[in-house]
C-alpha cells in the first residue's frame, strides 16, 4: 500500500460468496443439513425413491408447475436436461433459436452442428442486449434462455410467446427458476440444476415437460441415434417411472438430500413470492449504487431485460474505456482479485467470453446486506487498479 492507496471498508460481507454457480448456499446451511441423507442403500428402494419423488413434488409445489406438466430428474445437470429435450424432441419441424450470451450461442451450436439441422435461424444480439423476440416465429419450435446468465439479460415477460404456437418452446431457465416469475403456459420445456437459485450441490437436472412436449415425444422419433441418458420413451409413450423419481442413471442422494434442504428452506421463508422478492431486492441494492457511481454501468442495456440473478456490470469509467481490450480485461481480473484477496468477495469476474466487467450473483440464497456490505469494497479495488495502472502508465 502507498499513502494514494484509499483505506479498505470497514466491514466485509457476512458471507463474501458471489458465484454464478456453484451459487451460495441458503443462510444458515451447515453440513448438518444432509443427516437425514440415505446414503449406501439404492436410489430404486423405497427410501431412495422417496427422496427423488420428494425434489419432484416440492418443486412442484414451489414453482406452482400446472398439474397436467411432467417434471423429471434427469442426467448432466442443466446441461444434461437441456441436450435432452433438444436431441429428443427437434427436427420435427424448423428451429428458432435465441442467443445473446454464451449459453445461448451454445445451444444455437447444438443444432447447427451436432443435431445439423437444416430449416435453423438463429436469432443473434450483442452482450448486452436482446435479439428481436418480434422475429419469433410461432409455427417453428424455439429454443432459448430465459436468463442469459453471462450477460445479465433476462427476457422480461413471455407476452412474445403466442398462446396459439405450433412449435415447441424449450427454455433453458437455470439460473431465472425461483428466482424469476415464469409463465408455465409459454413453456414446453423448461430446464433448470439444483446448484443456482437454490444452492444445493451440482448433480442431476431437473426436466418439466408440458402436455405438448410429451405428445411430440410420444408422436416423433429424431433420425439420429439416441444415447441412453437422453431416451424419454419406453415403448413409444413417456416413462412414466421417470416423472415419479425412477432416474435413468444413478443419482448422488447426497446431493438429492441437499436439494431437499433448499426447498424446505424455501417453502419455510414463504415460497416463491419471497425468494422473487430477496432476488430483486439484490438487483435494487446494484442498481442504487450504479445509480450513484461514475465508474460502473449495467451491462444490459434495458433496465426491464436487467437480471435480477446474474447481475452483470461494465466499466464504464473513460480511463478503462481508453485501454486495449486485453488490458481491459487484466484491469477487471485485478479489480476481482484484489477484492477476493480481501476476503471480501469471490468470483466477481465477468463470465470468460463475455466483455470484461464483474459480475455478481443476486440469487435468492445472497443476503442484501452482504450485496450492501459488497459494494464500498468494489469501489475501493477500482479505485486501486485505476491509480496503479494510471501510476505505471
Ligand atoms: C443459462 C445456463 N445454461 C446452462 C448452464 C450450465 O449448467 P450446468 O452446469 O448445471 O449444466 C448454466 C450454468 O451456469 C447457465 O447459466
Amino acid at each position: 500500500m502507498t499513502d494514494l492507496d484509499p483505506p479498505p471498508p470497514a466491514a466485509r460481507p457476512a458471507n463474501p460468496r458471489f458465484s454464478s454457480g456453484p451459487c451460495a448456499k441458503r443462510p444458515g446451511w451447515s453440513l448438518a443439513a444432509l443427516e437425514q441423507a440415505c446414503l449406501g442403500v439404492s436410489h430404486r428402494g423405497k427410501e431412495g425413491k422417496a427422496k427423488l419423488a420428494e425434489v419432484i413434488a416440492r418443486s412442484r409445489d414451489l414453482l406452482d408447475l400446472p398439474t397436467d406438466y411432467r417434471l423429471a430428474i434427469v442426467p448432466g445437470s442443466d446441461t444434461g436436461a437441456v441436450e435432452m429435450a433438444m436431441w429428443s424432441l427437434l427436427g420435427a419441424i424448423g428451429l428458432d433459436v435465441l442467443a445473446w450470451e454464451s449459453f445461448g450461442k451454445g445451444w444455437a451450436a447444438d443444432a447447427a452442428k451436432e443435431l445439423k439441422l437444416e430449416d435453423l435461424r438463429v436469432l443473434e444480439a450483442p452482450y448486452g442486449q436482446l435479439p428481436d423476440l418480434a422475429q419469433v416465429d410461432p409455427a417453428r419450435d424455439l429454443v432459448f434462455t430465459w436468463n442469459g446468465t453471462t450477460s445479465g439479460v433476462r427476457v422480461p415477460h413471455g407476452d412474445w410467446i403466442a398462446s396459439d404456437r405450433a412449435g415447441l418452446t424449450i427454455c433453458d431457465a437455470t439460473s431465472a427458476v425461483f428466482a424469476m416469475e415464469l409463465p408455465w403456459d409459454k413453456l414446453d420445456v423448461a430446464t433448470w440444476s439444483w446448484q443456482k437459485v437454490l444452492g444445493g450441490e451440482a448433480a442431476h437436472g431437473m426436466l418439466a415437460l408440458s402436455p405438448r412436449a410429451v405428445a411430440r415425444l410420444e408422436s416423433y422419433r429424431p433420425p439420429w441415434p439416441l444415447p441412453k441418458v437422453f431416451r424419454m420413451t419406453k415403448g413409444g409413450k413417456l416413462n412414466q417411472s421417470l416423472v415419479e423419481g425412477a432416474t435413468i442413471n444413478t443419482p448422488s442422494l447426497l446431493a438429492v438430500e441437499d436439494a431437499l434442504d433448499g426447498l424446505k428452506w424455501a417453502e419455510g421463508i414463504g415460497g416463491l413470492r419471497a425468494l422473487i422478492g430477496r432476488s430483486e431486492a439484490n438487483l435494487a441494492a446494484v442498481a442504487r449504487w450504479v445509480e450513484a457511481t461514475g465508474w460502473v454501468g449495467f451491462l444490459a442495456e434495458d433496465p426491464a431485460t436487467r437480471s435480477c440473478t446474474s447481475i452483470c456490470l461494465k466499466i464504464v469509467d473513460p480511463w478503462f474505456q481508453g485501454l486495449a481490450p486485453a488490458e481491459q480485461a487484466a484491469a477487471a481480473k485485478a479489480l476481482a482479485g484484489l477484492v477476493a484477496e480481501a476476503g471480501a468477495g469471490y468470483d466477481l469476474g465477468a463470465y470468460r467470453d463475455a466483455p470484461p466487467g464483474l459480475r455478481i450473483w443476486g440469487g435468492s440464497t445472497v443476503a442484501r446486506e452482504d450485496i450492501e456490505a459488497l459494494l464500498p469494497w468494489l469501489d475501493w479495488a477500482f479505485a486501486r487498479v485505476k491509480a496503479g495502472q494510471a501510476a505505471a502508465a
